[in-house]
């Protein structure tokens, strides 16, 4: 934290009150109030923290009117385009590229974790068949502190580090895994001579009659949607990881409830309702009607992969992912896939529209990476599981980094109360 020199007054109830402003590296500067209930006897208010900074962070910067994006000081596209997901997870982990042999080492430790404990295949069979991929995701995840309990100490730093590079590597397992128990096929383990990349999409999609020979254009972009959703600063998700840690929860536990927190389509669960949306448009002609329908202030439909809390300016991911989209699909011979021509064409409409350029609302990371993983031979189900396996390392960062400030204390945010002030019990004769 920088020297705390500047100063804010806050005057409340004729009292003035002085509060530190705390100056960035980069970015806004922030206020702060961690002492004002103290002094001045008031809380603040701000109830989707549109204003609020809740903690400092080194990991993710975002500058939302620039639509810049980045991961320790790296802007994303350069990741995106020259780096590769293992390479970010040890960036984001410990700060700082990798050298060529810590990079193999860390890859080296991820590869040798990637099996999970045999007896968790029968946690997978307690579900409904038809039970969501997410569904599978919460629960598993959170029953690893019981599979993996000798890494659950928040206290001892190596059982962090052995955490962090279980759920690392375990999590494209697990994710697979919901997906074949969910197709009602065989589990296929991992194979400790592909890439991180590859080897999800095998265990996605080979049988044991078949082997799935991994086409390297779709690994490559496979990896890129690892990479693009990795972290992004103090989402919703993030959060809610941040805020179970701050009670000592154990590590599986906090990201099983980052899990959950995705899940919800305003969230991670864009992609899935993203694609369906684009299905349901179906061709450029209807596009008008959804546009009247997002705008109507009466109807709850909104463009599922637009709009976003912090950018107000185009989604720098949303920018790779469409390329991607682009190239993948070219190079599979589907470029007239209908679905992109709709999102293109959607998103063009939306973006002459003074409705959407006023409130500024733009692509988001959400909106054309469906249309890559359905070109994969994902269903919608299995959108906001990939989002969640490709996250677990930006919420492990933020979880890692929590622990790093000495001072860090349990979350509890105070409330505006407006309900009944106290009043006697009335017996039910009475009432
Ligand atoms: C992710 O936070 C992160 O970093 C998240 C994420 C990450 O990597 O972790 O980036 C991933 O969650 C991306 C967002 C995915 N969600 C969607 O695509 C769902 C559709 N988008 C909206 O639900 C919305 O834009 C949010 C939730 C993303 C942001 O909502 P905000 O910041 O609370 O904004 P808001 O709801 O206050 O909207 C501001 C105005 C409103 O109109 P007014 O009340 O001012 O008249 O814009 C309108 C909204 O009605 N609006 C939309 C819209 N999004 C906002 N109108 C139509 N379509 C939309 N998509």
């Amino acid at each position: 934290m920088s020297d705390q020199k500047k100063t804010a007054t806050l005057t409340v109830n004729g009292q003035s009150h002085e509060l530190p402003v705390l100056t960035p590296t980069t970015g806004p500067e922030v206020v702060d109030i961690r002492k004002l209930y103290a002094q001045a006897g008031v809380f603040t208010y701000d109830p989707g923290f549109t204003s609020t900074a809740s903690c400092d962070s080194t990991i993710t910067y975002i500058d939302g009117e620039e639509g810049v994006l980045l991961h320790r000081g790296y802007p994303i596209d350069q990741l995106a385009g020259k780096s590769h997901y293992l390479e970010v997870c040890y960036l984001l982990l410990y700060g700082e590229l990798p050298t060529a042999a810590d990079l193999e080492k860390f890859e080296n430790t991820i590869t040798h974790h990637t099996m999970l404990h045999e007896q968790m295949q029968y946690f997978f069979r307690g579900f409904r068949r038809d039970a969501h991929p997410m569904a599978i995701m919460v629960g598993v995840v959170g029953a690893m502190s019981a599979f993996y309990h000798d890494s659950t100490d928040i206290n001892d730093p190596r059982q962090r580090e052995i955490a962090s590079h279980r759920l690392i590597a375990k999590m494209p397992t697990i994710a697979a895994w919901a997906y074949k128990y969910h197709t009602g096929q065989p589990f296929i383990y991992p194979r400790n001579d592909l890439d991180y990349a590859s080897n999800f999409l095998r265990m996605c999609f080979a049988v044991p009659v078949e082997d799935y020979e991994v086409n390297p254009i779709l690994s490559r972009a496979m990896d890129r949607i690892f990479t693009l959703h990795a972290d992004h600063e103090q989402n919703a998700s993030t959060s809610t990881v941040r805020l179970a840690s701050s009670s000592g929860a154990n590590p599986f536990a906090c990201i099983a409830a980052g899990i959950a927190c995705l899940w919800g389509p305003a969230h991670g669960g864009a992609n899935q309702a993203c694609l369906e949306m684009l299905r349901e448009i179906g061709t450029p002609d209807r596009i008008p009607e959804y546009i009247a329908r997002a705008k109507d202030k009466d109807d709850p439909f909104r463009l599922m992969g637009f709009g976003h809390r912090v950018y107000k300016n185009f989604d720098p991911r949303a920018k790779v992912m469409k390329q991607s989209a682009d190239e993948v699909l070219e190079l599979l011979g589907i470029e007239n896939n209908p679905t992109l021509q709709v999102a293109k064409e959607l998103e063009k409409a939306a973006l002459e529209d003074p409705y959407f350029t006023d409130k500024k609302l733009f692509p988001n990371v959400d909106f054309y990476s469906g249309i890559i993983l359905e070109a994969m031979g994902f269903p919608t189900s299995m959108f906001t599981p990939i989002f969640a396996l490709s996250r677990t390392v930006g919420w492990i960062s933020q979880w890692k980094e929590q622990f790093s400030d000495p001072q860090h204390k349990i979350g509890r945010p105070r409330q505006l109360y407006l309900g009944e002030t106290e009043r006697d019990y009335i017996d039910i004769e009475s009432r």
